[in-house]
């Protein structure tokens, strides 16, 4: 948990302009270097642009992985969702990363969906809820393009016999005064959320329960999660006899409003996969931008774009080109490029996004059972 002065960074929110430098200095990671990049580069031939771009910027342990890999060791991913409503651009980001681990590396995927966490938290939603939209949700990482026979996406509340008995070992090694410090938790949370953390340290050990060897395991997700593994599962691993998992984290697709990361709880600022096109395209021209209040000033000053949500959107997601990002970056700052021209360019190709990933969302429904593992 960091609550800077300025900005918040929990598992179950982010608020302010957050400080990644900070970040790593107070959750103690390792910045991601250039001769860490060369080291992936020489397994993978090509860095994904969220490592050439440094949106995925702090780790911990991926020498390590690759230094078991290069050993012959191969290792698992593991990443997961908390199913309280449906999946945005932003969850889309360390699952198209994983993607690229699972394809370069040839690795298999542990995917937990936390139905279990969010009941737990959020006291509006049932559990009927959350197990529904682990469902949906799985729709959106099965489009992601995983493989079938090495991705196995499963709810806590459907997986939980297989799950229970290892967050039982873990659990007794947890005290509530490690919680109330790691999570921050208050004398007036619920015993389930107490417990909770020990099941989402549980899939880090999974492949290794399953198959009976030490397996080691690498987590893709923003840097939000971090707390689970510094505080629980990397505390937990050495008393188990399992190895520490390692992690990568990457920063936040912020959302389209001023400041913060793309949120659920703002629907307006966040654009769903599963929003009709025509809704999105709405919402991103109604976006908040780093442009000056008259065209003529935005000509004169330039365009803002480091502090523009709609630039780090072509940053993140939509302008896979390093000219064209360049070209964006340029004409905005030289004020060639008017906000209202730049949220349209954006809007066509979020559209052409959307419609591409809704037809992979549908084609995903026939082959769920392809995926999804239960008791
Ligand atoms: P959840 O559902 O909050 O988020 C799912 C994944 O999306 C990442 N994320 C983002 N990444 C980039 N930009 C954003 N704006 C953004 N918002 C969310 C999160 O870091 C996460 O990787 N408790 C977890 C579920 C979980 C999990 C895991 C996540 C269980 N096991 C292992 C990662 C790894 C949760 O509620 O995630």
């Amino acid at each position: 948990m960091s609550s800077e002065p300025g900005f918040t960074v929990t598992p179950w929110e982010v608020r302010g302009e957050v400080d990644y430098e900070k970040l790593l200095r107070e959750f103690g990671t390792d910045p991601i270097t250039d001769e860490l990049l060369e080291r992936i580069r020489k397994h993978t031939g090509e860095l994904h642009l969220f490592l050439r771009r440094r949106i995925f910027f702090s780790h911990r342990d991926v020498d390590w992985i690759l230094n078991r890999y290069e050993a012959g060791e191969p290792f698992a991913l593991y990443t997961g969702r908390g199913p309280s409503g449906h999946t945005h651009l932003g969850h889309l980001v360390p699952w198209i990363f994983t993607r690229y681990l699972q394809q370069k590396f040839g690795a298999e995927l542990y995917f937990q969906m936390t139905d279990d966490e969010k009941f737990l938290h959020d006291e509006r939603l049932t559990l009927p809820e959350t197990m529904g939209y682990s469902y949906e949700n799985a729709l959106d990482v099965i489009a992601c393009g995983f493989e079938p026979g090495k991705t196995f996406i499963f709810s806590d509340i459907e997986y939980g016999k297989t799950l229970y008995r290892i967050a039982v070992e873990i659990s007794k090694h947890i005290t509530l005064s490690t919680v109330k410090a790691v999570f921050g938790f208050e004398n007036d949370t619920n015993v389930g959320m107490i417990f909770f953390p020990c099941l989402q340290a549980v899939p880090c050990f999974l492949p290794s329960v399953l198959k009976g060897r030490n397996i080691p395991c690498l987590i893709p997700a923003a840097i939000d999660q971090d707390p689970y593994w510094r505080g629980i599962a990397r505390f937990v691993a050495p008393k188990l006899g399992f190895y520490k998992p390692a992690q990568i984290h990457s920063k936040f697709l912020p959302g389209l409003g001023r400041g913060g990361k793309m949120s659920a709880s703002e629907a307006e600022t966040a654009i769903f996969t599963v929003d009709p096109p025509d809704v999105a395209e709405k919402k991103v021209m109604s976006a908040y931008t780093g442009g000056r209040a008259t065209a003529e000033e935005q000509r004169k000053l330039g365009g803002q774009p480091d502090i523009c949500p709609v630039y780090h959107y072509y940053y993140y997601l939509f302008a896979e080109d390093e000219k064209d990002l360049t070209q964006v970056y340029q004409d905005c700052r030289a004020g060639a490029l008017l906000c209202g021209d730049c949220k349209a360019n954006l809007a066509v190709r979020v559209k052409r996004f959307l419609t591409e990933h809704q037809r992979r969302r549908l084609d995903a429904k026939k082959n769920l059972d392809k995926f999804m593992v239960r008791d």
